[in-house]
């Protein structure tokens, strides 16, 4: 991996942030940086790209062009739920169907920084790369936040949205300079700050998810059929696991097989990992103590409606030294 030198970047904590003075300092900044041009921006519906759009909305209205890239690696019905989110904000946003280049760039590769970074290049440069071109726009605006920066300078996880603090110069590499209104703020004072401009709860509450989306929950090489496998253990893990107030909660589908019984026969088949963090900053964590009546009716719903799982294991190591996701 990529190590950059220098962070040059200051927090700013939550006891610091004025929310109404950061609201107005960064439209202004927004404005004054792209001019009379035009902007994009993604969004995924989580906290940090949520209020990027928001800010990005106040400062350039039309003038900003917000996609919800659609790349196959989402969660169960996430495009339409966020859409229909922000079709009530009066916030428009197009849904742009990548899912065909992102299966491209990810088969055949099993490395985690391999995965991660053919996940990064095809959103920058590929998709971005085009809708920007497309667009005529000159800047793409994003929501990467203070821990992202920090955790990929250490060099722990190349964080899929940082570029210029690996020394990547999105100009001259994907066509348009990246604009990062919320690069200063952590995880906590993002949420008290979507919370100020008018988002719901189930917005600035949304437990964290990564970039790489459930790319990050596959072991091995990542398929259309093994990301179908894991999208509905996720919601199978996320249904049950809503009401423990564990600040990230994750199904992982491993790469090898198990030997398992089903009607009496040798079935040869998957194996589920649950991971369920309790966490302030997601920069460690350990695993939430749940109860193991809970634990044994999740096994049960795992085995039983996603196809060929035979085995469910829960982690119980803390971050350090695991990290959350498994890629
Ligand atoms: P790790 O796995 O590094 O995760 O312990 C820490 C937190 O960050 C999330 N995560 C990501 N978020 N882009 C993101 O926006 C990424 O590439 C990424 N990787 C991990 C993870 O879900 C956890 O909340």
């Amino acid at each position: 991996m990529k190590k950059a030198k220098r962070v040059q970047i200051t927090e700013i904590g939550l006891e610091g942030l004025d929310t109404g003075k950061f609201i107005e300092g960064q439209v202004a900044e927004i404005r004054a940086t792209v001019g009379d041009g035009l902007a994009v921006n993604a969004l995924s519906g989580g906290v940090d790209s949520s209020v990027v759009t928001m800010l990005g909305h106040k400062a350039l209205g039309r003038r900003l062009k917000t996609y919800f890239v659609e790349n196959g690696i989402m969660r169960r019905d996430e495009p339409q739920q966020v859409l229909a989110r922000f079709a009530q904000l009066g916030v428009p946003v197009e849904l742009v169907d990548a899912r065909k280049e992102f299966f491209a760039a990810l088969a055949g590769l099993i490395d985690p920084e391999q995965k991660r970074e053919a996940i990064t290049q095809t959103f920058y440069k590929e998709v971005f790369g085009r809708l920007v071109k497309e667009s005529g726009a000159k800047f793409l605006l994003q929501g990467t936040n203070y821990t992202d920066v920090e955790e990929t300078v250490a060099g722990v996880k190349r964080q899929h949205n940082i570029l210029e603090q690996l020394g990547i110069d999105t100009q001259k590499e994907f066509g348009y300079k990246v604009i990062e209104p919320v690069i200063r703020l952590r995880k906590p004072a993002v949420r008290t700050l979507a919370r100020a401009l008018g988002l719901g709860e189930e917005i600035y509450d949304r437990p964290p998810f990564p970039g790489p989306a459930l790319a990050a929950r596959v072991i091995g090489e990542v398929t259309p059929g093994k990301i179908e496998i894991v999208r509905e253990a996720t919601r199978i893990v996320e249904e049950h696991l809503a009401r423990t107030g564990a600040f990230q909660c994750m199904a992982i589908l491993h790469d090898d097989k198990v030997t398992g019984v089903r009607d009496g026969k040798r079935d040869f088949g998957l194996q589920i990992e649950v991971r369920c963090w309790d966490s302030a900053d997601a920069v460690s964590a350990s695993p939430t103590k749940l109860p193991h009546e809970l634990l044994l009716r999740l096994a049960d719903a795992l085995t039983s409606e996603v196809p060929g799982v035979v085995s469910v294991t829960y982690n119980v190591a803390k971050k350090p030294p695991s990290t959350m996701e498994a890629v």
